[in-house]
């Protein structure tokens, strides 16, 4: 990796340990952009869906109870990918997040998300939600966004986001938001940052945890060459962080 491209890998002997090096990177992340932006700027955190809220919520519970400095108020979420049904279905990533925060953490509100348009298609509600990161971000003319934190999770088939191994949007290169109709992972319809965005960020944090993905962990941190989906997440002129629990990380051959 360049010298613009920090890669770390912090190995964890459990979950809770995860969610403390979270809290931690988050907060340093924080610090760093409210030392260097005044005013109304807002922080743009990307959220994932399956086992990442767990670990992001815990993250955000400890902070509530430390003397952190994070003015929820300043933090924008939006989605890094998300299912295409509505925010009613258990499969919402949004209703997930939504349970966990709202209400339950001084200055986040359902105003703090940027959600997608569920009554769309899945090409139609992408289309909108790109309009709506580039307008968040600021970022005319279509050009990827620089976010400031993406926070990922891997599929045990080492997928990210809703980009799947050999699926066509791998290589989607102008559209900041892609639709996907024939996710494996159910619900099928979901819209998805594509790997322009994804490597645009000042930071990727993976969190990875359990035995069931020791060995796409190995393959996409230890192989050169992968070109697995998540081994495509690499920050042009960012940070990329890679959060395991020991479990995930136990076939890895380098410390
Ligand atoms: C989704 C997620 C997806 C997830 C991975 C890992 O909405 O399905 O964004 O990309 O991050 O499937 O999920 P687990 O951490 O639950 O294994």
């Amino acid at each position: 990796m360049s010298s613009s491209q920090k890669r770390v890998v912090a190995v964890c002997k459990d979950g809770e340990e995860v969610a403390e090096r979270l809290r931690e990177y988050l907060q340093q992340k924080y610090d760093e952009f409210a030392k260097r932006n005044d005013g109304d700027k807002k922080f743009l955190l990307g959220l994932s869906g399956g086992s990442l809220p767990k670990f992001f919520s815990a993250a955000v519970a400890a902070m509530a109870t430390s003397s952190s400095s994070v003015d929820w108020r300043r933090v924008r979420f939006f989605f890094c990918d998300e299912r295409v049904v509505p925010f009613t279905s258990d499969d919402s990533t949004y209703k997930v997040y939504h349970e966990v925060l709202v209400g339950k953490v001084e200055g986040i509100g359902e105003d703090s998300f940027m959600v997608i348009n569920p009554t769309l298609s899945a090409e139609e509600a992408a289309q909108d939600y790109s309009r709506k990161l580039a307008a968040l971000s600021g970022q005319p003319g279509g050009a990827p966004p620089r976010l400031d934190v993406l926070l990922l999770g891997m599929g045990p088939d080492g997928h990210t986001c809703s980009l799947f191994p050999g699926h066509p949007v791998l290589r989607e290169r102008e559209l900041l938001v892609a639709p996907v109709k024939d996710s494996p992972k159910p619900p099928p319809l979901r819209v998805t940052l594509t790997l322009p965005v994804l490597n645009a960020a000042a930071a990727a944090v993976f969190v990875c945890t359990g035995s069931g993905k020791k060995e796409v962990v190995r393959a996409v941190l230890e192989e050169d060459g992968c070109s697995l989906p998540a081994a495509m997440v690499r920050p042009c002129n960012g940070e990329l962080v890679w959060l395991l629990d020991a479990p995930a990380a136990a076939a890895l051959n380098k410390a």
